[in-house]
């Protein structure tokens, strides 16, 4: 948005202007933190930085236990123990990346969800999309294997259903098991590839961020309305848009400081709260555990790979059309995998022309059956895989393909959509209005009754 700038970056000091000619790293900086946007965004708006704050703590207190470690089947569990009780602030350290995790997931499903109610996937901030699925997904594989490494019975038995998914791939399947674990089971190679690769994906990820924050830079913010800052000048576009600092800067930290406050009490107070007693009993190979449950941020798609049982007539027809190919389980891996891969297809699946959900009435319908749909299907990831919970498995898993596949499409051509505001300015100003109506006055209460002049 370097089209509509409040201030650029002017090097001032001999030193700042030497610098500058051989790299405007600084011009950059400052084009960054001053970066105009759109200035009605709600508190939606936060989950972003909650995100790049979060991913950077669990990337230093992931480094620091690294140092404590051992990544071996008959060291893990033990050095994880040790770093609980012997290493300084250990307890402190483990305690706020295991649920430095959840509130990782917990921000980026708020933040994906906002992003499909105010239609920031539609053009032109595609990219931006895309990436962001792709940090996802790359966030799904990080914390899966960041699971397996206390070497508890939920780490092992979790790792060993999760890639017994891709032994069901037909053909290639048994092979490409093999590869990924090292072995042909579950053990010390899988172990320390896990490992490995736990700690680079969070730098992958880091990366990823930075070309996602580049792109919608590049594009601008969206906001509530939908509608496009003005660029046909500088005056107008400054009527719509502030600095980034320091408005939106201290609004974040605002956000931020509220949220840390809850998750350190989590921290201090309930650190086991959403974890699973399983993982404080070592692997044994030797004894399953009743219900093998994953993290509550997978169980929506672990409600989805479920699903698809042998007695599912849409599996028996697949099943007997692919000669026996494709059965119920590998049924059920594609359908997870597909659930994920549909959303990629957002931008272009949506079609309407109106960006903003908030001016879509009947979309908010069908977006908010979707929301209550994903917590019915993270409750049923956690019920065993039978009875009636397969049976509201199977209506949730139709309702979330339903949407991205047929609702989207034909709601976008078919819909009536409200009228938009004109200008972000517009929209702002009505707000404000709308708010010291309410509050009657700046703040002041209701204006005085005045007594008549005599
Ligand atoms: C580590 C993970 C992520 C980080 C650190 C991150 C960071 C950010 C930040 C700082 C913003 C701008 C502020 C805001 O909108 O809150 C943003 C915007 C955006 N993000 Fe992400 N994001 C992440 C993951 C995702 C994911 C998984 C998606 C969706 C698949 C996504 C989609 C978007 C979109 C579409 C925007 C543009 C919204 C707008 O223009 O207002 N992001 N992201």
């Amino acid at each position: 948005m370097s089209g509509i700038p409040h201030d650029h970056y002017e090097p001032k000091t001999g030193g700042e202007k030497w610098l500058h000619r051989r790299l405007p790293i600084v011009g950059l900086i400052y084009d960054t933190i001053m970066l105009p946007t759109p200035k009605n965004l709600n508190w939606m708006w936060i989950w972003g930085i909650v995100l790049t704050f979060t991913l950077v703590l669990q990337i230093v207190t992931g480094v620091v236990l690294a140092m404590h470690y051992a990544a071996d089947v008959d060291l893990a569990f033990a050095s994880v123990e040790h770093i609980m009780r012997n290493v300084n602030g250990g307890h402190m350290l483990r305690y706020i990346h295991q649920n430095g995790s959840m509130l990782m997931f917990l921000a980026v499903y708020l933040h994906i969800f906002r992003g499909m109610y105010y239609g920031s996937y539609k053009a032109p901030r595609e990219v931006t999309w895309i990436i962001g699925m792709l940090i996802y997904v790359l966030m799904m594989a990080t914390a899966f294997m960041g699971y397996v490494l206390p070497w508890g019975q939920m780490s092992f038995w979790g790792a060993t259903v999760i890639t017994g998914l891709f032994g069901a791939i037909p053909f290639v399947g048994e092979t490409l098991q093999t590869w990924l674990l090292g072995g042909p089971a579950v053990g010390n190679a899988t172990l320390n590839r896990f490992f490995s690769l736990h700690y680079l994906l969070p730098f992958l990820i880091l990366g990823l961020t930075i070309v996602h924050i580049w792109a919608f830079h590049t594009t601008g913010n969206n906001n509530p309305t939908g509608v496009e800052v003005r660029r046909t000048s500088k005056e107008e576009a400054e009527k719509d848009t502030l600095p980034f600092w320091p408005y939106f800067v201290i609004k974040d930290l605002f956000a931020l400081a509220v949220i840390f406050l809850v998750f350190w009490a989590v921290v201090a107070f309930m650190p086991n709260f959403l974890g699973h007693a399983d993982n404080y009993i070592e692997a044994d190979p030797l004894v399953t555990p009743t219900h093998i449950v994953p993290e509550w941020y997978f169980l929506s798609f672990y409600a989805i790979l479920r699903a698809f049982t042998a007695d599912v007539w849409l599996v028996q027809i697949v099943q007997f059309l692919s000669f026996g190919i494709i059965d119920a389980s590998f049924f059920g891996v594609l359908a997870m995998f597909g659930a994920i891969i549909v959303m990629v297809f957002l931008p272009w699946l949506d079609t309407s022309t109106v960006r903003s959900g908030r001016y879509r009435p009947q979309f908010k319908i069908f977006f908010w059956i979707f929301i209550a749909n994903f917590v019915v299907l993270t409750w049923v990831g956690a019920m065993p895989a039978e009875g009636i919970y397969t049976n509201i498995a199977l209506i949730g898993t139709t309702y979330w393909f339903a949407y991205f596949l047929v609702i989207l499409p034909v709601l976008g051509l078919r819909e009536k959509p409200l009228p938009v505001p004109a200008t972000i300015e517009e929209d702002f100003n009505q707000t404000i209005k709308a708010d010291l109506e309410r509050k009657g006055g700046l703040g002041r209460g209701p204006e005085p009754e005045r007594v008549p002049a005599e």
